[in-house]
C-alpha cells in the first residue's frame, strides 16, 4: 500500500506546458489512494482544462477567491483548502509562481493557499533551461529551501521550446516516487519492529469442539494497521478471524491455540523493538484433548482444565530493551488490579478496558480505555472508534522512541 493511500493533497498548478501533465499525475494520486483537490492558475487553464481536473480528482477544482460566473459567489477559502491538506503540491511550478512565492506576492488563489498552508510543501519547477538556471530563479529555489519547501528537481530532456536540458518538470511517476520516498523516510516508526498479538485462541476438546471466546481480533488488526502506516514492520499474531490485514507488508502469522501463539511470540520477540499484545488468550485449555469426536453418552460432562502459559509474563520475564505493552479487561477495582498486572507481567504500559464503561469490550466497534503507565500515570480516553484507539497507543510508542 502506497504511504500516499488516504493522504489529503493540494495540487497547485500553475501556467506552464507541464500543467497538461497534471492529469496523468492526479490519476496517479487517485490510484494510489489519495484524496486530491487542485487550485489552478488563471493562466494554467490554457495548457489543461478546469473540468479534466475536476473529473480525474473527483472534486470540484479552485481557481479564483470567487466565481465570478456564479450569481450567488462562493468566496474560496484559502485558509481552509490549506488546512485541510496533509501535503500541498506545485506541478508545474513556473518561474513566475516559484518567484510570486518565494516573495509572497500573492495575487492569486494558489498563492494564498500556500501562505496559509501549515503542511509540508513541494514544488516541481517547470521551464526552459535558460530559466531554469538564471540566478533570478535560482534565488527562488533558495529561499523557498530555506522556507522547508522542497524541491522535486526538473529533470533533463526535450523541452516545449524545442532545445534540450534541464528544465522540464519530473515525470508524474517520478514525482510520485520521490513524493513516496519521502514521505516514507520521515516515517516515525521506520525501522522498528513491532509485534502485535490478536484474536481469540482456541483451545481443543476434541477433533471438533474447542473453548474459545468472542474476541473479533480488531484492535489487534487496527494496531497492526496503523503500525504499519507509520513506517513499522509488522508482525501479526492473530488467532482465529475473519479479518484481513490493509498492508500486505504486514507479516501474519496464524495460529490456534495459546500454545501456538506463545511459540510464535517467542520465535520474533528477540527482533522486536515492541510488542502490544491485544490477543484475548485463553487461560484455561482440556488437560486432555480427546483423539476422537466425544459421544454425548452420559447425562453429565466435566472438562478438566489447566492453565495455559501467560504470553506477555513470560516476553515480560525475558524482556531486554523491548516497550512491552498489554491490555487488561476488568469489571472490578480496575486500575488497582491493571497496577499489579504491569508489575505482575512487567510492562511498560497497559490499556485498560473496563466492562463497566458503555461502548468498551468484544465485538463492539468502539472502546474506552485508560492508559497506565509503568510509573502508574493514569490517562483516562474518551470513547472512540478502534481505530482511534489504535492510532492513540502507537502515539504513545512513538513518543518512547522520541524521548
Ligand atoms: N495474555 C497473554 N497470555 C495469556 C493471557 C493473557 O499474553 N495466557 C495477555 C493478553 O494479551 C493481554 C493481557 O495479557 O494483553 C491480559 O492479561 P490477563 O492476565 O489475561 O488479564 P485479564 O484477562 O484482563 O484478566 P484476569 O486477570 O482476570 O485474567
Amino acid at each position: 500500500m502506497s504511504v500516499l493511500n488516504g493522504k489529503k493533497i493540494l495540487l497547485g498548478v500553475s501556467g506552464g506546458i507541464a500543467a497538461y501533465k497534471t492529469a496523468s499525475l492526479v490519476r496517479l494520486f487517485i490510484k494510489a489512494g489519495a484524496h486530491v483537490q487542485v487550485i489552478m492558475t488563471p493562466a494554467s487553464k490554457d495548457f489543461v482544462t478546469p473540468l479534466t481536473l475536476s473529473t480525474l480528482s473527483k472534486n470540484p477544482v479552485h481557481s479564483n477567491f470567487f466565481n465570478q460566473d456564479d450569481e450567488d459567489a462562493v468566496w474560496n477559502n484559502h485558509v481552509e483548502l490549506a488546512l485541510w491538506a496533509d501535503l500541498m503540491l506545485i506541478a508545474p511550478a513556473t518561474a513566475n509562481t516559484l518567484s510570486k512565492m518565494a516573495n509572497g506576492n500573492c495575487d492569486n488563489l494558489l498563492i494564498a493557499a500556500y501562505l496559509s498552508a501549515k503542511c509540508p510543501v513541494y514544488f516541481a519547477p517547470a521551464m526552459d533551461l535558460d530559466m531554469y538556471k538564471h540566478p533570478s530563479t535560482l534565488s527562488s529555489f533558495t529561499s523557498l529551501k530555506q522556507f522547508g519547501n522542497i524541491m522535486i528537481p526538473a529533470e533533463n530532456g526535450e523541452l516545449a521550446s524545442g532545445l534540450s536540458g534541464e528544465g522540464r518538470m519530473a515525470e508524474p511517476e517520478n514525482i510520485i516516487a520521490f513524493l513516496e520516498a519521502d514521505l516514507e523516510s520521515k516515517l516515525p516508526l521506520r525501522g522498528k519492529k513491532i509485534l502485535v498479538t490478536a484474536g481469540p485462541t482456541y483451545e481443543a476438546i476434541d477433533p471438533v469442539r474447542f473453548i474459545g471466546n468472542h474476541s473479533s481480533g480488531k484492535m489487534g488488526f487496527d494496531i497492526a494497521n496503523e503500525a504499519s502506516k507509520l513506517g513499522a514492520e509488522v508482525v501479526l499474531v492473530a488467532g482465529p478471524t475473519h479479518l484481513k490485514v490493509k498492508n500486505q507488508s504486514i507479516e501474519v502469522v496464524n495460529v490456534t491455540s495459546a500454545q501456538d501463539m506463545y511459540d510464535a511470540c517467542h520465535l520474533h520477540f528477540k527482533n522486536s523493538d515492541v510488542v502490544i499484545a491485544a490477543a484475548a488468550v485463553a487461560d484455561y485449555r482440556p488437560k486432555e484433548v480427546a483423539l476422537q469426536k466425544i459421544k454425548k453418552d452420559s447425562s453429565e460432562f466435566s472438562i478438566e482444565l489447566e492453565k495455559t502459559k501467560d504470553i506477555l509474563s513470560s516476553l515480560g520475564a525475558a524482556k531486554e530493551k523491548q516497550f512491552l505493552i498489554g491490555f487488561a479487561l476488568e469489571t472490578e477495582n480496575e486500575i488497582e488490579n491493571a497496577k499489579l498486572k504491569i508489575q505482575k507481567k512487567n510492562l511498560d504500559l497497559i490499556v485498560l478496558n473496563s466492562l463497566q464503561d458503555e461502548g468498551a469490550g468484544f465485538k463492539k466497534e468502539t472502546n474506552k480505555v485508560t492508559f497506565i503507565d509503568k510509573n502508574f500515570k493514569i490517562e483516562p480516553m474518551e470513547l472512540k472508534s478502534k481505530e482511534f484507539v489504535a492510532i492513540d497507543i502507537l502515539k504513545k510508542v512513538v513518543s518512547f522512541f522520541s524521548k
